[in-house]
């Protein structure tokens, strides 16, 4: 049966497992995208169309906590032609300011499009006519026209989740102009940041017919109207309130005592949680923070850094190049400052249930987040969702969109190492006092600014756009 909203993104809320003998199981996913639009799908008659996140599943779409989720399938080859390929090793790069140097091949452009095309159908197949449909990131770029080219009844949204880029970083991709055209199916097109609408609308204006005025795209049509578009900034967030009761639980406080405990009760507790990925600068912050401890300006003895650095698409060259950098460098700074009974770094590959990350966060006196470009980076907000009792320093990139809206923080420059170094020390040695009135700042904002708020935006935005066009 239709619905009224369908949900469009690569990924399914839930994470499916294939066992040896072919049994398929799955678990509700965790993740941002996830917590984000719960909410909004819970709330009505929605339907959620993405991959289950193996090759060559079959599944049957199924019901969820009252949402339809609809497997889309990829075959292996279209796993790595489509999805470690180009949105992982094309897109990803590129819209990270070429962090790492963006692949470009022909073979991958085309299953793009091709898989685009499959997720545009089983959208359009479970949309009532005059329905919305949001859809989500890089991965799903030329949805929005194919399904307005389908199904013109449809109220279409489109979300970017991670950074736009400058137009002269944007024009290195051969397939700049369909891709444009692709976004430009959207009646509202949803940015992390102001500078990210800005830079979209810039190469609008350079490389597709359309024309713009403000956050106004003019977008002709074939037959020669003209239909409009509107680009703006709409920073997620996460769900606030969830995350600061999460965090005042029992269960959660004595985790993060004994956190510390376990930690042999160090005066300072660095944190740093990323994805495994190059963007999130921590080769930065490994450096910073080695040096820290061989100029003895932090006591090698008494600090330590937790890094939860969770597995991400490890068939990706640059992640398998990036682990291995990390690593070594994690095993010399152990090495060189470890004692038989402290060791500084303690790293975790691996990921963690939302009680534990709380309990981290909580137990930390500082959270690192040295990204070198990020969409908004949730990690910052959790961090502060977390902290109820208003401790807690935040060192955070003026790359990641959350520094926009966190002000309150240290903001640094992590390519610029001695001002990370400075940050640092000054986080850590930060009298209680200034520390509270820095997180009761950041506290308001997150706290006021939630998911529910970011999502009721986007929805009742795109309603207006479609009534007055
Ligand atoms: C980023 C992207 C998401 C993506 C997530 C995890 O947050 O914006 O679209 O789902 O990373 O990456 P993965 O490749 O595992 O889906």
């Amino acid at each position: 049966m239709p619905h009224q909203l369908v949900v469009v993104a690569n990924r399914l809320p839930i994470d499916v497992a294939v066992a040896e003998d072919q049994t398929v199981t799955w678990n509700r996913s965790p993740g941002g995208l996830v917590t984000a639009l719960r909410p909004v799908t819970e709330a009505s008659d929605a339907a959620w169309v993405g991959w289950g996140g193996a090759a060559d599943l079959e599944m049957e779409p199924m019901e969820v906590d009252g949402t339809r989720l609809v497997p889309v399938s990829l075959s292996t080859e279209e796993v790595v032609s489509y999805y470690e390929g180009f949105s992982n090793d094309t897109l990803w790069p590129l819209y990270h300011d070429v962090i790492a140097p963006p692949t470009f091949h022909r073979s991958w452009w085309d299953d793009y499009q091709t898989v685009n095309e499959r997720f545009a159908h089983a959208a359009a197949a479970e949309a009532l006519p005059g329905a919305t449909v949001w859809v989500h990131d890089y991965q799903l770029q030329l949805v929005p026209a194919m399904l307005r080219q389908m199904r013109p009844d449809l109220k279409i949204g489109f979300f970017l989740h991670i950074p736009f880029p400058a137009l002269e970083i944007f024009a290195q991709l051969p397939w700049r102009t369909q891709v444009l055209d692709g976004l430009l199916g959207a009646d509202l097109l949803g940015f992390q940041r102001v500078g990210g609408a800005q830079n979209f609308l810039q190469t609008v204006r350079k490389y597709t017919a359309a024309t713009t005025r403000g956050p106004v795209v003019e977008v002709p049509a074939t037959d020669g109207s003209r239909r409009r578009a509107i680009a703006r900034a709409f920073p997620i967030s996460i769900d606030s309130a969830a995350f600061n009761a999460r965090a005042r639980t029992p269960q959660v406080r004595e985790r993060a005592a004994q956190l510390r405990t376990e930690l042999g009760t160090p005066n300072v507790m660095l944190l740093g949680v990323d994805r495994l990925d190059y963007t999130k600068g921590i080769r930065h912050r490994l450096q910073a923070y080695g040096e820290l401890l061989d100029e003895e300006r932090l006591s090698p003895e008494r600090t330590v850094l937790v890094q939860v650095a969770s597995p991400s698409r490890e068939n990706v060259d640059a992640y398998v190049q990036l682990r291995a950098e990390v690593e070594l460098t994690v095993g010399r700074i152990n090495g060189s400052h470890g004692t038989v009974g402290h060791t500084p770094v303690q790293y975790l590959h691996q990921s963690f249930d939302a009680d534990e990350m709380a309990a981290l966060y909580l137990a930390a006196d500082v959270m690192l987040v040295t990204a070198l470009r990020d969409g908004m980076n949730l990690v910052a907000k959790e961090f502060v969702a977390a902290h109820f009792d208003d401790g807690g320093a935040l060192v955070l990139s003026e790359f990641a969109g959350a520094a926009d809206e966190l002000t309150s923080a240290l903001l640094v420059n992590p390519h610029d190492i001695d001002g990370l170094k400075n940050a640092i020390v000054t986080a850590a040695e930060m009298d209680g006092r200034q520390r509270r009135r820095r997180m009761r700042k950041l506290r308001q904002r997150v706290l006021a600014n939630d998911v529910q708020n970011w999502s009721t935006k986007f929805l009742n935005a795109l309603t207006e756009v479609r009534r007055t066009a």
